[in-house]
C-alpha cells in the first residue's frame, strides 16, 4: 500500500494498472477513517482489481463558519486501515495540489441541492461536486463507492454522473453504526461523553420512523411529527431538519407512495450530525 501525494503519481500508477487490463475502484474520503469507510474499501476491493482511497479534507465544501480547521486528521491511522482492508493507494494531496493558483472552474447542481443539507450548507454541494469530478478525472475509476449516511450526497453524485455522462458506476453502501446505534462519523469525535449519550436520540428517532413505515404509516407528516417530538425530548439536541423526500429528486413529498428518503440533521451541542433511512431498505 502506497501513500501518494501528487496527481502525476496517481495517474502514472493507474495507467500502469490499465496497461495490465486491471479494473480500478475509487473510495473518496476526507480521511480519519472508521468502519464506515472500511466497508466501502472492502466492497471496492471485492469488486475491482485495484482500489484507490482518496484522503483529502476538501476546503471547498466547508462554509466559512464550519469546521474545516478542526476537522480530525490522522494519516498514519488511515494508512493502517487502508492496508488492513486491502486498498492499494491512498491519494493524499495538499490543497495546493488540487486547487492551483487561479483555480476558477466549478461543478454545481440545481434542484437536488436546494433541500436538506443544501439549505443549511449553501456552498457544500458545489464543493463536493467539484472535488469528486476532479477525483474522477484524476483516477478515472470504473466504480466509485459512497456511504448512504450522506444520502443527499449520494443522490447528487448519481445525478451528476448521469447529467454529465461520466462513465463510472456509483455504488451506495449501507450505514455502519456503533453497537448502540449511533451512525459512524468522523465528527463523532467532537462529542463530549454527555453529548455522545444525547446523540443516541438520532438513531432512536430513525428506528421510530422506520417502525412506523414498516407498520404501514403512509402519512409523512405523522412520521416527521413523531420523530421530531422524540428528538425534542433530548435537551442537548437542536433540530436542523427532519424531512421525507423523494429518493431521486430530493423534493419533499406528502405521502409515502414512492421510494423515499427520511433524513435528519440535528445539532448535539455545536456538533451537527446526520442520519437517515431509505424506505426501500426497510
Ligand atoms: O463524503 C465525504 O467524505 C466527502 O464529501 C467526499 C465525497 C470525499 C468529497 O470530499
Amino acid at each position: 500500500m502506497k501513500i501518494v501525494k501528487t496527481i502525476k503519481e496517481v495517474r502514472a500508477q493507474v495507467a500502469e494498472w490499465r496497461k495490465q487490463g486491471l479494473t480500478v475502484g475509487l473510495v473518496p474520503t476526507m480521511g480519519y477513517l472508521h468502519e464506515g469507510h472500511a466497508s466501502l474499501i472492502e466492497r471496492s476491493v471485492k469488486e475491482n482489481d485495484r482500489t484507490v482511497v482518496s484522503d483529502f479534507v476538501n476546503p471547498m465544501q466547508f462554509g466559512p463558519t464550519e469546521d474545516l480547521q478542526t476537522y480530525p486528521r490522522d494519516l498514519q491511522h488511515d494508512a493502517m486501515l487502508v492496508e488492513q482492508y486491502g486498498g492499494d493507494i491512498i491519494f493524499n494531496p495538499e490543497p495546493e495540489e488540487m486547487y492551483k493558483d487561479g483555480f476558477s472552474s466549478f461543478v454545481d447542481m440545481t434542484v437536488l441541492t436546494q433541500e436538506l443539507c443544501g439549505l443549511s450548507r449553501p456552498v457544500h454541494f458545489r464543493g463536493v461536486c467539484t472535488v469528486v469530478t476532479k477525483l474522477f478525472n484524476i483516477v478515472k475509476p470504473d466504480n466509485a463507492y459512497f456511504g448512504k449516511k450522506d444520502a443527499q450526497q449520494l443522490a447528487v453524485i448519481k445525478h451528476m454522473v448521469e447529467d454529465l455522462n461520466m462513465d463510472i458506476k456509483i455504488t451506495g453502501c449501507p450505514i455502519v453504526r456503533e453497537s448502540d446505534g449511533l451512525a459512524k462519523s468522523s465528527r463523532n469525535t467532537y462529542l463530549s461523553e454527555k453529548e455522545r449519550q444525547a446523540a443516541l436520540v438520532l438513531s432512536r428517532s430513525i428506528d421510530l420512523g422506520k417502525n412506523m413505515v414498516k407498520n404501514g404509516e403512509k402519512d409523512c407528516a405523522a412520521v416527521i411529527k413523531a420523530m421530531t417530538d422524540l428528538i425534542n425530548s433530548e435537551p442537548l439536541a437542536r433540530i436542523d431538519y427532519v424531512k421525507i423526500v423523494d429518493e431521486k429528486t430530493m423534493q419533499q413529498i406528502p405521502a409515502l407512495d414512492r421510494p423515499a428518503l427520511c433524513a435528519i440533521a440535528v445539532y448535539i451541542g455545536t456538533t451537527r450530525l446526520i442520519d437517515n433511512f431509505f424506505t426501500e431498505d426497510i
